[in-house]
């Protein structure tokens, strides 16, 4: 194992490339990238918004990101598909100044400041681990002591962390999410397998609504559907759907730390309003979040991880 402390300028970021084999370091139309290929695995990381872009299995080579054709690579905007960050809040601020949708997190740099690879005996790199912190929080009214490192690791699963420490004295409310884009072939080939419980529809405003036994998408779904269950253990959802070829495929989902599981697709009228999202798009996507909506609080000197893995 290495471990290697570092800012994230280009020079600096590029020095690491040649000290890790695994990481590499691009500067292109999607701006800053960490691209990690290993042993099981490649994937590609943005530095706007610690924001990934792709993960793709070496034992399939099949894509399991959905990233639009019409994302925006501005350096301002969020950027649609991938795994977008929501930190410390999930969806609008409740508060009266203008505050952005998701937190302050998926519209800033952020530093590269510690890698790792763990390689199998034969000396091939089998894991590549990236930890990164947002640059800029101070910018925005977060609380000063609540800090957030994002914990990437790359195998033969795909492992995103997200770590909050609150150092102040005080509880903060935490809400968020790892709002991850699964590519799909066909959204209505879906079947969303593992979310027994009840949810809150954000569409219609209604709470406790049953998940439905046979779980498929046909319409807009916004749904934010509590944990089955609060102990520590994880909770596992499967997407099943089959591909061109009708080869059905399954990608097993596991949640860690949430107090809810999001789905969300926008359906025809509403990403026809959206100037990042391709006509027809919402067919080839699933949103599927690990959450802490609505908030947790996070004690004085307490520390909250929430995970979502996925193969
Ligand atoms: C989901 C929310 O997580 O994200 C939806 O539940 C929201 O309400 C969607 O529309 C996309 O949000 P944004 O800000 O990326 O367009």
């Amino acid at each position: 194992m290495t471990v290697k402390q570092s800012p994230s300028n280009l020079s600096t970021l590029n020095a690491i490339s040649n000290e890790y084999s695994s990481v590499n370091v691009s500067q292109s139309g999607r701006g800053l990238c960490l691209n990690i290929d290993n042993l099981h695995a490649s994937a590609s990381l943005s530095l706007f918004g610690g924001h990934l872009l792709s993960f793709i299995p070496k034992r399939d080579q099949r894509e399991r990101l959905w990233l639009s054709e019409d994302a925006i690579f501005d350096g301002v905007s969020a950027i649609r598909g991938g795994v977008p960050i929501c930190w410390p809040w999930f969806g609008p601020k409740k508060s009266d100044k203008p505050s952005p949708s998701h937190g302050v997190v998926r519209d800033q740099m952020w530093t590269l400041y510690r890698l790792e690879e763990r390689k199998n005996s034969g000396g091939e790199v089998c894991e590549s681990i990236c930890y990164l912190k947002p640059s800029q929080l101070s910018r925005y009214s977060t609380p000063e002591d609540l800090s957030l490192t994002l914990k990437l690791s790359i195998a033969e699963h795909c492992e995103i962390a997200l770590v909050t420490e609150n150092n102040s004295d005080q509880p903060v409310e935490l809400s968020q999410a790892i709002h991850s884009y699964f590519a799909i072939d066909d959204i209505e080939s879906l079947l969303i397998v593992g979310l027994n419980g009840t949810y809150f529809d954000k569409l219609s405003n209604t709470f406790d609504l049953k998940s439905p036994p046979n779980y498929r998408i046909n319409a807009e779904t916004d749904r934010v559907h509590t944990r089955a269950s609060s102990s520590d253990k994880s909770e596992g959802i499967s997407l099943v759907f089959s591909d061109k070829n009708t080869k059905q495929n399954t990608l097993s989902i596991e949640h860690n730390g949430h107090n809810a599981t999001v789905v969300w697709n926008p359906w025809v009228e509403k990403s026809s309003k959206m100037k990042d999202m391709r006509e027809g798009a919402y067919r080839k996507m699933i949103c599927i979040e690990a959450a802490t909506e609505p908030s947790i609080n996070l004690a004085a000197g307490q520390t909250h991880v929430l995970t979502q893995r996925f193969n």
